[in-house]
């Protein structure tokens, strides 16, 4: 093992035991662990006696720069059961090193959660999913032109080679989706595409990935899925659509757009969340 190696896992060690020490304290023991994506913050504040520790103290976490990005960590109770919420994550637009990533997603991991519920902004790239609807992740498709696992393999936390078929929990996500239906919530469900950002896409990329049959797309989510999957978690996701892909409307892609349409799909999303972890 590198230096590097041998870091990286002694920094998924004290920080899961970090995890671990609040969870006793607070006398929980949580089994889903929820990332909560750009402008979907909001949920952290429905979290019932909820404790937190900043990302910045968690040796290895990654230390944020993206507005709508908060980095904390918190465990506590969301509509009673016990979860662990990570408001916050980076890009692979910012360094193009997932070693933060993979940090926080293993230590989380070592801490007890079996399932990582994952959330993000997205564009809609189907004219029947419209702005500030939410889609449930039922494929992906990896353009980032990086896998967070590329480099030495660590046995110590997954294999070398594994299967991907079935990604996003087939079984967990069509509970999500009864949920949805007794509460009356739009869910549609689909592929999502990662480009690696940071801009938006040309009308032309998204006229190929509507083509690859991508039926939303964003800039996360992916590396998180495959370190997850790799380390033996069950996944599942939801995106908010924060707009229309690039020339399949007029408007104009914005950051602030993503924040102000995501607070539009954010009551859904809380409720479908709360609702959802219940079944899990
Ligand atoms: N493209 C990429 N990422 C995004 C988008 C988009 O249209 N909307 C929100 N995140």
């Amino acid at each position: 093992m590198t230096e590097q190696e041998q870091q990286h896992a002694e920094n998924v060690r004290q920080s899961a035991a970090q995890i671990s020490s609040l969870s006793s304290r607070l006398g929980l023991q949580p089994k889903i662990a929820i990332v909560l994506g750009t402008g979907l913050g909001g949920l952290a504040d429905r979290l019932e006696r909820a404790a937190s520790i900043p990302y910045a103290e968690l040796p290895g976490f990654p230390i944020l720069t993206v507005k709508g990005h908060a980095g904390v960590l918190l465990v506590g109770r969301l509509g009673g059961v016990p979860v662990i919420v990570l408001n916050g994550r980076k890009h692979f637009y910012e360094t193009c090193d997932a070693t933060p990533l993979k940090t926080m997603i293993r230590a989380v991991r070592r801490a007890g959660a079996s399932t990582l519920f994952l959330s993000n902004a997205a564009g809609s790239l189907r004219a029947h999913m419209h702005v500030s609807e939410l889609m449930l992740i039922r494929d992906h498709i990896n353009f980032l032109g990086l896998n967070p696992l590329t480099g030495p393999n660590d046995d110590e936390f997954g294999p070398r080679f594994f299967p991907v078929h079935d990604a996003w929990e087939p079984e967990l996500s069509a509970r999500i989706k009864s949920v949805a239906k007794r509460l009356g919530i739009t869910l549609h469900e689909g592929v999502y595409v990662a480009f690696r950002g940071p801009s938006f896409e040309t009308p032309a990329e998204i006229r190929m990935a509507q083509g690859w049959g991508a039926d939303a797309v964003g800039m996360s989510s992916v590396p998180d899925c495959l370190i997850a999957r790799h380390c033996g978690m069950k996944v599942v996701g939801i995106s908010c659509l924060t707009n229309m892909g690039a020339g399949l409307s007029d408007e104009i892609l914005t950051h602030a757009h993503t924040l102000a349409n995501a607070a539009r799909g954010a009551a859904a999303f809380e409720q479908l969340v709360i609702e959802a972890v219940k079944v899990l």
